[in-house]
C-alpha cells in the first residue's frame, strides 16, 4: 500500500469556474474524490492539497522528501518561472522520491510563456493535456 501526495499550486482552487473551456467544469473537490476512488481500488491512499502561497508548497515538498512520500505536482504558473520550486523538487527527486509533473491543459499548445517548465528537468516524468486523467495516469504510475 502506498500513500501519495497530490500537490496543487496557485489558482487551482478555482477549478470549475476558472476558464472552464480550458480546465473543465469539475472542481478540486471532484478531483480529490476521483483520485481517492482510484487509489482505494488499489488499496492506496491519496491526500490532495492546494495552496496559493509558494512557501507553503516548498514546505510540503521538503516534508515529502524527508518522509519519502511520492508526489503528483501541478504547480500551476509557478511551473514556468520558480527556481525556488525547482530546487525544492530537485531535493525530493534527488532523495530518491518520485515527483510526477502534471497539467490539465497542454501548456505547449498555449501561450509562449507556458512552453517553458523550469521543473521538468528535475521531475521523474511529465503528463499534460488530459484534464483529470493527467493526475489519474500519474497516480497509476506511482502506485504500479
Ligand atoms: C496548468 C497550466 C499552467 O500554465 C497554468 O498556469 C495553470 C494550470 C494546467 O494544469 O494546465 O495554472 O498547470
Amino acid at each position: 500500500m502506498a500513500h501519495i501526495l497530490v500537490l496543487n499550486g496557485p489558482n487551482l482552487g478555482t477549478l470549475g469556474t476558472r476558464e472552464p473551456e480550458i480546465y473543465g467544469s469539475a472542481t478540486l473537490a471532484d478531483l480529490a474524490d476521483t483520485l481517492a476512488t482510484d487509489a482505494a481500488a488499489g488499496g492506496h491512499t491519496v491526500e490532495v492539497r492546494q495552496t496559493d502561497h509558494e512557501g507553503e508548497l516548498l514546505g510540503w515538498l521538503h516534508r515529502a522528501a524527508q518522509e519519502r512520500v511520492p508526489v503528483v505536482l501541478n504547480a500551476g504558473a509557478w511551473t514556468h518561472y520558480s527556481y525556488a520550486l525547482r530546487d525544492a523538487v530537485q531535493y525530493v527527486t534527488s532523495s530518491g522520491v518520485p515527483v510526477v509533473e502534471v497539467h490539465l491543459s497542454n501548456p505547449h499548445a498555449r501561450e509562449e510563456f507556458r512552453h517553458t517548465s523550469v521543473i521538468s528537468p528535475v521531475v521523474s516524468g511529465v503528463i499534460a493535456g488530459f484534464g483529470f486523467d493527467s493526475y489519474r495516469l500519474a497516480l497509476a504510475q506511482l502506485t504500479r
